[in-house]
C-alpha cells in the first residue's frame, strides 16, 4: 500500500484486517479480479487453480476467500475442516448460474454415455455429477487424460470448451453457457484497439468468443497472462480479460504498458468485497461457506481427480 497517497481511513482499515488476521490464524486469498486493495492485503493473489491449491495446503484455520461463491465453495469441499468465509455472500457468477442442477442432471441422464467435465465456476452441486473438475489453466491437460474413444459433456462455458476440444483434439459437446464479462469482447472490438496499438501482443482469457481467441497471441488464464506478460520481452499488451488483472500487471511490470481490450470488461460480483467486508468477516467468522458433506464428497472426487492429473 501506499502510504502518501492512501488516505488514513484505509490505513487504519488495512491495519485493523491484518491485526484481525493475526488473531483469528486467517490467510486471505484474493482472485485477481478482486480490486486492487484487496490484492494488497492479500497473503496469496492468483487464478482459480492456484488459490484452490492454496486453501488445499494451507495450515490456517479460517480462509477468508475474495472471489466467488465457487471459488469460496471449493475451498470449503477440499478444506471441509477449516472456516471459509466470502466477505460478500452475494457474490456469485452469472457463468456457473447458467448451468442449474436440475437441467445439468437431465442433460447427464440424456447422455449416459459421455465423461462430464466441469469448470470449476460450476456450483458444489454441478461439481458432485461431474467425472473430473478443470479450470481454464488445466482445461485441455484434463480432456487429454480422459481415454480418447470416450466423448465429454464440458460444463459450463462454451468458449472454454471450445478452446479445449480444439488444442486436445477431443470431441467435446459444449454446455451452451457463457461468462458475460468476456463474451463481451468482439472481434470488431479488437480489431479497434489493435489499431490503436499495432506494435501489441494480444493476450485473451479462454472464456473469450473463439473468433477473439483466433486473433490472440497468447491465450491463458488470468495466472498464465501475468507470467506471460512478465517474462516476454515486448513492452505493450493489449489485455483481454476482467479488468481487475491489471492490478498486478502493471505493479510488476513497470516498464510496460498494458491496455484493455474493452473497457467493458467488469465483473460486477468481483468488485463486491470490499476492505470493510473483509474486516467484518475476520471480527464475525461469517458469512461462512459450507457445503453438505453428501455434495462435498461426490464434488471432491471430481476436483481430486483434476489435482490429481495436475
Ligand atoms: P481463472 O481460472 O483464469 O482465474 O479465471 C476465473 C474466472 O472466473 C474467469 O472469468
Ligand atoms: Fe464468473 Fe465471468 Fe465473473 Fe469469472 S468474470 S467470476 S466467469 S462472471
Amino acid at each position: 500500500m501506499n502510504n502518501k497517497t492512501d488516505n488514513p481511513t484505509k490505513i487504519n482499515l488495512v491495519k485493523e484486517i491484518l491485526a484481525w488476521k493475526k488473531k483469528r490464524e486467517a490467510v486471505i486469498l484474493a482472485h485477481v479480479y478482486q480490486p486492487g486493495e484487496i490484492q494488497d492485503i492479500a497473503d496469496f493473489t492468483g487464478d482459480s487453480l492456484f488459490l484452490s491449491q492454496q486453501a488445499a495446503k494451507t495450515q490456517a484455520k479460517v480462509i477468508v476467500f475474495c472471489g466467488v461463491q465457487f471459488m469460496a465453495e471449493t475451498a470449503a469441499i477440499l478444506s471441509p475442516k477449516k472456516n471459509i468465509l466470502l466477505p460478500e455472500i452475494k457474490a456469485g457468477c452469472p457463468l456457473a448460474d447458467m448451468a442449474p442442477y436440475e437441467k445439468v442432471k437431465n442433460k447427464i441422464k440424456e447422455l449416459p454415455e459421455v465423461v462430464v467435465v466441469s469448470y470449476v465456476n460450476s456450483s458444489a452441486n454441478v461439481k458432485s455429477l461431474s467425472d473430473y473438475c478443470c479450470t481454464s489453466a488445466n482445461a485441455v491437460q484434463i480432456a487429454q487424460a480422459i481415454p480418447a474413444e470416450r466423448d465429454i459433456l464440458f460444463i459450463p462455458d462454451k468458449n472454454l470448451a471450445n478452446f479445449t476440444a480444439k488444442r486436445s483434439k477431443r470431441k467435446i459437446i459444449p454446455w451452451q453457457g457463457f461468462c458475460p464479462v468476456h463474451n463481451v469482447l468482439t472481434k470488431e472490438g479488437v480489431i479497434k484497439v489493435k489499431k490503436l496499438h499495432p506494435q501489441a501482443l494480444l493476450l485473451v482469457h479462454p472464456e473469450c468468443r473463439p473468433e477473439v481467441c483466433n486473433m490472440a497471441d497468447y491465450i491463458g488464464s488470468t495466472r498464465e497472462i501475468i507470467e506471460f506478460a512478465s517474462n516476454n520481452q515486448a513492452k505493450e499488451y493489449i489485455i483481454g480479460t476482467e479488468i481487475g488483472i491489471f492490478h498486478p500487471l502493471r505493479k510488476n511490470n513497470p516498464g510496460k504498458q498494458f491496455f484493455p481490450a474493452s473497457e467493458n470488461m467488469i465483473c460486477q460480483d468481483m468488485k463486491l468485497i470490499t476492505l470493510e467486508k473483509v474486516l467484518y468477516s475476520l471480527q464475525s467468522l461469517k458469512p461462512r461457506i459450507t457445503v453438505s458433506e453428501d455434495i462435498r464428497k461426490k464434488s471432491l472426487n471430481a476436483l481430486n481427480r483434476m489435482i490429481e492429473i495436475t
